[in-house]
């Protein structure tokens, strides 16, 4: 029999019977493979924010799952009553990060449904709320599957992928969006070459997708951050595959800090730079990069977290950002479930949603 690997866990499940969000705690991997259960707001919101669950796809259907919990612990005679404290659980949730627009999405697709039933009677809409969340749930998993498909197409057997960060399997329920093309292509035979940067200063490229791709037999190479226009110098790379947590409608895309370093230098090294988005992570609300909402997070984790012992002057100045982003003439295409946009993504995109919703 063979041995149990970490795609073999769910990134994020449900546990109805004991009213639980079930997930990897993912700030402990590789080391040790925690499965956690999540019951109040408070573990929920803290899990988010701490990143033990993360990567867009994952925040928004852990959120659903959450938000339906909650909704399981309200007090309510009434509907109104009832929807006030669902309101106030949403907002909650929905504080604890502000980029990825999948948080925000899954919630308000909660909340909508919420309003659809509200003639009907509290253990009814309970039942629906659960019925979306494992709908979102299932339907990010055809997304990756459809993202990976026409990812696959831009690229053939036995090229070189650089990817940052992790939008792998553990930052969705299955696939991942920039891993999606490359565990197609490795079931296909391609041969793929991957390098992952390793992504300062939380390490999700070499604790998550180093750990996952080579988990799965993908010939995958750790480097540093810094690595990447060496390797793009030395021709090794032939494209380069990266997740996002927020498209605007004019295509400049939000993604882990670093993204926009690695999309500038292969411009120069004339390497097509492809960001996997799932419809959900596209916000045609937020007109352009420069209204997106970047976190920014505490010092601790660039001057010691990841060390035995501190590495930076006590008392010194940090900047860190967790998300950076990319405009949009430097990107070759937006990959999503219903096709590559290409430039000009004003009017891509649009398309993308005419054909979503037709
Ligand atoms: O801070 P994180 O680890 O949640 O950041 C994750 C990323 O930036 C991913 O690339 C993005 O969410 C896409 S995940 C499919």
């Amino acid at each position: 029999m063979s041995e149990k690997t970490i795609l073999d866990y769910e990134t994020v499940a449900l546990d109805d019977e004991n009213s639980a969000l079930v997930i990897i705690d993912q700030t402990k991997l590789p080391g040790t493979t925690e499965i956690i259960r999540l019951k109040t707001g408070e573990e929920i919101w803290d899990a988010i924010y701490l990143l033990k669950v993360r990567g867009a796809p994952a925040i928004g259907v852990a959120a659903a799952f959450g938000i339906y919990l909650l909704a399981k612990q309200i007090e309510a005679e009434d509907y109104e009553t009832f929807y006030q404290k669902f309101v106030k659980q949403k907002e909650y949730l929905n504080s604890a990060r502000p980029t990825a627009v999948n948080l925000s999405w899954a919630l308000n697709r909660m909340d909508r449904l919420c309003q659809s039933k509200k003639d009907e009677k509290i253990p009814a809409i309970l039942e629906a709320l659960k019925e979306e969340a494992i709908a979102i749930k299932e339907e990010d998993i055809q997304v990756c599957k459809a993202i990976g498909e026409y990812g696959l197409s831009l690229v053939k057997p036995g090229d070189g992928i650089l990817t940052h960060c992790n939008a792998g399997q553990l930052a969705t329920c299955k696939y991942g969006t920039a891993t999606a093309p490359i565990y197609l292509g490795h079931e296909r035979g391609y041969n793929f070459r991957v390098f992952a940067d390793e992504t300062r200063p939380l390490l999700q490229g070499a604790r998550l997708t180093a750990y996952e791709l080579h988990s799965a037999g993908v010939d995958v190479t750790l480097i540093c951050d810094n690595m990447s226009a060496t390797v793009m110098r030395n021709g090794w790379v032939n494209a380069v595959f990266v997740g996002c947590d927020r498209v605007a409608a004019n295509g400049d895309t939000a993604n882990k800090i670093g993204t926009s370093v690695v999309a500038t230098v292969a411009k120069r090294y004339n390497v097509p730079v492809y960001i996997c988005a799932p419809t959900s992570t596209i916000d045609m609300n937020t007109p352009t990069g420069a209204d997106i909402t970047i976190e920014q997070r505490p010092a601790h984790e660039v001057t010691e977290m990841w060390y035995k012992e501190r590495m930076a002057p006590e008392g010194v100045k940090v900047f860190n950002p967790a998300f950076d982003v990319t405009d949009h003439d430097l990107i070759a295409g937006i990959v999503t479930e219903y096709g590559v946009a290409r430039a000009p993504y004003t009017e891509s995109l649009k398309e993308i949603f005419q054909k979503k919703n037709s």
